[in-house]
């Protein structure tokens, strides 16, 4: 099949390369002129395990082409996919403006009939606006679908080569028939592929996050509880996750999700739901609460050192999770301000994400190399992120290097027991 992908950011690089690999003839479209040249010459704008060799193979062998000209690329193509940024306007609802741009381009290059598929992730209604955007200027039959993504970032190739389930949200047989062919390659092993009207399907993606959201927003609060009243949330993650109505997945608690999908979404849900007059208002609390969360790192701390200004915090993981460089909103950001706000020098050190640190921070921070580096004369060791390289720590040469033996875990890497048989000081989250 002939696809065009407009957009290149970590869902339009994915479904492209990911199409491409399945022997559809792929155009990917951006309008960022410097991220397309540099993909053309394989060097590729995010890190994302596995993608890389998707990419050179696919371009190699002519299945990928990386364009600027959204035009031409639609044009050139019977599906076309929109895969553009969807980010909060000033009152948590998506910013429509990207993806309605690309409708527009999509109309006045309607050449022949195609299939135009939002993959971005939209509020209920969207791809009726976009259908009104195309038909503007259109002279040919069309049709829209809504086909949101599910890929987790740090895993994005693996969950969209293999989803657990793909959602189809069409309003014909015709659309459904394309999609179906499309996608089929990539559930052999049985994993459904869902039809059901649109709307549904944009709701589907939302409430989707909204849930996981929840899940770890209710195992912060849980973590609260339990440290005030001495219990180890540990232990009640263990006790719940083998409830198999509850299930064992996305129970650790933490400094409050980032990303960029989580906060946004929740945020745009619940301006849906102020919209169509159905308040979410448990959500609206899960986005409170995530937000104060973000700030518990810091209070531990200051719980701990008394006043932070002078005092030299080695932080370990920026990204807003393990296996991406993605800082969109992640708890460091709002951590890494607070410290400075409070005077605090920061000495801080991620596998992947430093490229991204130094572009947020400058020399406002010192990013080093190594990670034990981070903690030259630090008066704390704070873990942000559960990078697999954190999990272990070197007891002794931590010591040596640390001005004062404290460690603050927001990810409960570590055996609370073990740190106090070395000396530490330490404190973790929702365990005594
Ligand atoms: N990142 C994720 O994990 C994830 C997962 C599922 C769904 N989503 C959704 O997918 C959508 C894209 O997310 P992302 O993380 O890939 O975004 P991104 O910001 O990484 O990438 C968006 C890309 O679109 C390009 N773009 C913007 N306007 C354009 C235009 N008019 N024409 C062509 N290109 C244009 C930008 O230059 C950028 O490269 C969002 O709606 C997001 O909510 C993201």
């Amino acid at each position: 099949m002939n696809v065009a992908v407009v957009g290149t950011g970590y869902v339009g690089l994915v479904v492209g390369a990911g199409l491409a690999e399945m022997g559809n003839a792929v155009i990917c479209a951006d309008v960022d002129a410097a991220k397309v040249g540099r993909l053309q010459r394989n060097q590729l704008p995010i890190f994302e395990p596995g993608l890389e060799p998707l990419v050179v193979r696919n371009q190699a062998e002519g299945r990928l082409v990386f364009t600027t000209d959204v035009g031409d690329a639609v044009e050139r193509s019977d599906v076309v996919f929109i895969a553009v940024g969807t980010p909060p306007d000033e009152d948590g609802s998506a910013d429509l403006s990207h993806v309605l741009s690309v409708a527009d381009t999509i109309g006045r290059h309607m050449n022949r009939p195609k299939l135009v598929v939002t993959k971005s992730t939209v509020p209920v209604g969207t791809a009726a606006r976009v259908r009104a955007a195309v038909a503007a200027n259109a002279r040919v039959a069309f049709s829209v679908a809504s086909n949101p993504e599910f890929l987790k970032e740090g895993a994005a190739v693996q969950d969209f080569m293999k989803p657990d389930r793909i959602i189809l949200g069409v309003d014909g047989p015709e659309a459904e028939a394309t999609l179906r062919e499309l996608y089929e390659p990539f559930v052999r092993t049985g994993n459904p592929l869902l039809s059901m009207d649109v709307a549904s399907a944009e709701v589907t993606k939302y409430a989707a996050n909204a849930m996981l959201a929840a899940r770890i927003t209710l195992m912060n609060q849980f973590a609260s509880l339990c440290e005030r009243v001495g219990a180890d949330v540990e232990q009640v993650r263990r006790g719940i996750g083998s409830d198999a109505r509850i299930g064992k997945a996305f129970l650790f608690p933490g400094p409050g999700y980032g990303g960029s999908c989580f906060p946004k979404d929740v945020k745009a849900l619940c301006a849906s739901g102020r919209e169509a007059g159905a308040p979410l208002e448990v959500l609206e609390a899960v986005d409170r609460a995530n937000e104060r969360q973000k700030r518990v790192p810091v209070a531990k701390l200051r719980r701990a050192l008394g006043s932070l200004a002078g005092k030299t915090v080695a932080v370990w993981g920026l990204a807003f999770k393990a296996q991406t460089d993605d800082m969109r909103e992640a708890a460091a950001l709002v951590v890494v301000e607070e410290l400075l706000a409070e005077g605090a020098q920061l000495r801080v050190h991620d596998p992947k994400a430093m490229e991204e640190a130094r572009r947020r921070f400058g020399d406002r921070i010192t990013c080093v190399e190594h990670r034990y580096d981070a903690l030259e004369g630090a008066d704390a060791l704070l873990v942000l992120t559960e990078w697999q390289e954190y999990r272990v720590l070197d007891f002794d040469l931590a010591k040596r290097r640390m001005r004062r033996p404290l460690v603050v875990d927001a990810r409960n890497l570590y055996e609370p027991a073990r740190l106090r048989e070395h000396g530490f000081t330490y404190d973790s989250i929702g365990r005594p």
